[in-house]
């Protein structure tokens, strides 16, 4: 059984890759990914004699036809991801995350392969800070950003192929991920290597705003388990249940870097910045049988923090761009 793997150089796409190879020695992995600023192939390199790597877009028809042409299923991951570079300059989300996904639907169509796409509780907008009110598999879309409309698009043309031309395809939209190998520009690697970098860790706004966090490893079981056992057509939440506020998560990684607990800046806030996600996973929990293993927040995060510590040769390259970009957003 062939695994096609598009986005396999990103975060979870290249976690996607190891945890397989681990734990699923029934699958070959080949991966598509174009190698944009979020793409690395060092992250692959612990598998690299395991897997097969093109280097291509999957908006390049004719190389996406061959390679599901190729493969068994498809999980496609590759997507522009940043809500904050989809303020800055919309155009390549457009791009990626709606010509690309429509390029794999129709190669996938033509093949009659199984798809898998991955997608965001950004889609539903957001949730009141102090509600306790969930998103499920039925909450109207209702993106905020750039980032989140064209995920939420890549989303509707997945079902209307389900629909109109029947391809099996499933849908999983999961919350924030946390763990080895996520680029400098998201919240935890972008303070924890602020530290280690001597600079200041940088708090949107006061801070107030919720997101629920989810293992990388734990999100990629879930995604197992809709490969093996997930009904063509469905759609499922992923969610640890764990919610906290973005100044609670800073404080926390001060507290285990042995940093004072008010040594950061406060910075101007992200424009139509989402207040609160969290997702109803009954679905995904009763059904499939799903459970997050990473139930210790703390335990994780103190893991990601030593893992940025021992691996500061794969974050340390792309450091200097990344702030760069954030000056120029002033954030
Ligand atoms: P990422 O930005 O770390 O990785 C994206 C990968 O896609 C990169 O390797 C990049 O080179 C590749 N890529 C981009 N455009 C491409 C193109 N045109 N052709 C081929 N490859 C291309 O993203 P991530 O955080 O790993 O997210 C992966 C997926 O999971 C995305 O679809 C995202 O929407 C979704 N998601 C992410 C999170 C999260 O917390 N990071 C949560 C839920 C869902
Ligand atoms: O919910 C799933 C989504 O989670 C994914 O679809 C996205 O691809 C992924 O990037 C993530 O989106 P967020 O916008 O929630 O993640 P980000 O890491 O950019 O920011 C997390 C929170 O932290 C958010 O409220 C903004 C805030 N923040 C972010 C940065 C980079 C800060 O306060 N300071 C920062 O420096």
């Amino acid at each position: 059984m062939k695994l096609l793997v598009t986005g396999g150089a990103g975060f979870i796409g290249a976690n996607f890759a190891h945890y397989t190879l681990r734990n699923h020695p029934e699958y070959e992995v080949a991966i598509v990914d174009s190698l944009t600023y979020a793409g690395n192939r060092e992250s692959l390199k612990p598998v690299e004699d395991q897997i097969e790597f093109v280097h291509g877009d999957i908006c390049d028809a004719p190389l996406v036809d061959r390679l599901v042409g190729e493969s068994d299923m498809v999980v496609h991951f590759a997507a522009e991801s940043h809500v904050d570079n989809s303020l800055h300059d919309p155009e390549p989300f457009m791009r990626t995350n709606l010509f690309g996904t429509y390029t794999i639907l129709e190669a996938v169509r033509r093949h009659e392969k199984r798809l898998h796409h991955i997608s965001t509780d950004e889609v539903f907008g957001d949730l009141d800070l102090d509600g306790d009110d969930q998103f499920t598999e039925e909450t109207k879309y209702d993106p905020s950003s750039p980032y989140s409309a064209t995920k939420a698009g890549s989303d509707l043309l997945v079902r209307a192929w389900a629909r109109s031309f029947g391809i099996h395809a499933t849908i999983s939209n999961c919350a924030n991920n946390y763990g080895p190998y996520q680029h400098v520009e998201k919240f935890i690697p972008r303070q924890i290597t602020n530290v280690f970098g001597g600079a200041r860790p940088k708090l949107y706004g006061q801070g107030e705003n919720v997101r629920e966090w989810t293992h990388v490893d734990d999100h990629n079981e879930a995604v197992h388990l809709i490969l093996s056992k997930g009904e063509p057509g469905e759609t499922y939440l992923i969610g640890s249940g764990d919610e906290r506020s973005n100044k609670d998560i800073l404080e926390l990684i001060l507290e285990l870097m042995d940093e004072p607990a008010d040594a950061y800046d406060h910075v101007p806030d992200r424009p139509g910045h989402d207040l609160r996600y969290s997702n109803d996973s009954t679905k995904i929990r009763t059904q499939l049988g799903w459970t997050p293993r990473y139930s210790d927040f703390r335990a994780g995060l103190e893991a990601t923090i030593a893992w940025y510590r021992d691996n500061d040769w794969w974050w340390k390259p792309q450091k200097e761009a990344t702030e760069a970009r954030y000056t120029q957003l002033g954030r």
